[in-house]
């Protein structure tokens, strides 16, 4: 009987699984295949290894971010920055909450400062986005015709700008779905200028203003997705840290951990030269590429700050040095995440939050909202200390590292290098327990209402944000797997804490 050839991506995927340890977390390598021509040749059941091009793996990594502006009280100068660019009419961003607040205020005074600067203002963007929200908002957009856009508000209202913009500039016809990150849309590429966006963070969180990346819900999917794409990211951030003072304490809680999980994730994704295939043009090169030496600079940081910084914020709304410094944080974080990406505490979260509205219906203290809502950050830190113990195993040294820091010490002290390699993750999942139940985060997901049935549905949601588990440990590096098993395993252990 003739054999059915394999394909192009099986053979891939089974030269790849050779050239590494399949599994390097959990050392689960195929066993007996020696090299990827007789991996290869097992799977087939040929006796003679056959000939078939290798998968390069990626040897570049490239830097992108917004040019930044920190200070106190900079929102005021954003009218001069749009005149500076010659802006015809400008579309503001913001939502209904932001819009009565001081950052929202100051920017609409310092437009209006500027003789003939035209602008307008779309106020209803949604927290926690919706594909509807942003259909909505890019409507608006279309009829508006501005040539710039100025973003006052969190992740949210930044993410709907930047959509917005994408998808009404250069690409009048484009559907929203055309560039959504495969497999969800066609993930096409951006490869027209879009034009020049001004974000305004008010919260110290997402780091939107850094990056070209844009999250939404999509309810008919029950779980989040978005654009990742360089072309996307703002031409400034402005990062005011007196905007956040505002925030609740819950806000700045969720929105902080959205810091703290951009770092630790950013810091122990695969490193970038075992991403693959290598790009064959440099434009291909993803956003998110696998932790660099200039990411992890940025990624530890912005974790050592807030660490330090996010529990004093949480017994102390009068602590504006903490503020500013978490402010620092969300930006420094962006810069490490959007270079090398998140993983799987994100990937996870996705149909945490999109599940929750026909679901168990969660609605998160301190948002006043009229929908159920599990706010990103939460969503992200529920399912991070089994994360972590999960992706110890990958790279011992670096977990070691993030757990000296929540223990403020640093890897030499003898009570973090004692510790073998094997029970890294142990320890580094009761660390990161504690530091989240000291902020009064759900423990778990039943706390906010799942139940053991719904993980498989958690799952299935999961495994299409391919954009964000190739980067995982132990589930990304082994290509071709999609890590089932493992993803089972790691939200079944996060159901409580
Ligand atoms: N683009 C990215 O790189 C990226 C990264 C992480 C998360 N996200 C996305 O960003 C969104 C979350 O953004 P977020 O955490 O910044 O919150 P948000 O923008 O959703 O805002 C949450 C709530 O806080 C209010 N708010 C905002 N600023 C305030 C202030 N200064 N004072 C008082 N209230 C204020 C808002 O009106 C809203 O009701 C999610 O959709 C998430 O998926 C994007
Ligand atoms: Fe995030």
């Amino acid at each position: 009987m003739a054999h059915r050839p394999a394909s192009r991506n099986v053979i891939n995927r089974l030269i790849y699984a050779a050239q590494h340890s399949a599994c390097p977390c959990h050392g689960c390598r195929s066993a007996g295949a020696h090299s990827p021509m007789q991996a290869l040749s097992q799977m087939r059941k040929f006796a003679t290894p056959v000939d078939a091009p290798p998968i390069e793996k990626e040897y570049a990594f490239e830097v992108a971010a917004s040019n930044l502006r920190f200070g106190e009280g900079v929102t005021r100068e954003v009218g001069m920055d749009l005149k500076n660019m010659k802006a015809r009419k400008v579309a503001v961003f913001t939502d209904p909450i932001v819009s009565k607040l001081p950052p929202m205020k100051m920017a609409l005074a310092s437009l209006e400062q500027q003789d003939d600067l035209p602008f307008v203002v779309y106020d209803r963007v949604v927290a926690e986005p919706t594909e509807t929200s942003w259909r909505d908002a890019i409507a608006w957009s279309r009829e508006q015709d501005c040539s710039h856009f100025l973003a006052v508000g969190g992740g949210s209202v930044m993410d709907t700008a930047k959509a917005a913009n994408c998808t009404f500039t250069v690409y009048k016809d484009a559907d929203l779905f055309d560039f959504i990150n495969a497999p969800v849309g066609k993930g096409l590429p951006i490869t027209q200028t879009l034009r020049p966006l001004i974000a305004v963070p008010t919260t110290a969180g997402t780091g939107s203003e850094t990056t070209g990346t844009a999250i939404l819900d999509i309810p008919s999917m029950s779980f989040k997705t978005g654009i990742a794409n360089r072309a996307m990211k703002p031409t400034l951030g402005i990062v005011d840290t007196i905007n956040t003072r505002s925030c609740s304490r819950e806000l700045h809680i969720s929105s902080g951990l959205d810091v703290l999980f951009h770092s630790l994730e950013s810091y122990t994704a695969i490193p970038y030269t075992e991403r693959m295939p290598r790009p064959s043009n440099p434009n291909l090169r993803p956003a998110y590429q696998g932790s660099n030496p200039v990411a992890d600079i940025f990624s530890m940081w912005a974790l050592h700050t807030t660490v330090k910084n996010l529990p004093r914020i949480s017994k102390d709304l009068g602590d504006f040095e903490a503020m500013r410094q978490m402010a620092l944080a969300a930006s420094f974080a962006g810069i490490g995440f959007g270079n090398a990406g998140v993983h799987l505490c994100h990937g996870i979260s996705y149909p945490i939050s999109g599940l929750n509205k026909a679901g168990p219906k969660y609605k998160h203290a301190g948002y006043d909202v009229d929908h159920p809502i599990i706010p990103h950050g939460v969503s992200v830190a529920l399912s991070a200390p089994a994360v972590f113990q999960f992706t110890a195993p990958s790279s011992p040294s670096r977990h070691r590292e993030v757990l000296s820091v929540f223990q403020n010490t640093t890897p030499a002290d003898p009570s973090i290098s004692a510790i073998p390699d094997s029970e890294v993750g142990a320890h580094l999942y009761e660390a990161i327990a504690r530091f989240l139940d000291g902020l009064g985060v759900p423990r778990g997901l039943k706390a906010v209402g799942y139940k053991k049935e719904d993980v498989p549905s958690l799952v299935e949601g999961t495994i299409p944000q391919r954009r964000v588990l190739d980067l995982a440990p132990g589930i990304g590096n082994v290509a071709g797997a999609d890590g089932r098993e493992h993803l089972t395993d790691i939200i079944e252990r996060s159901l409580e804490y």
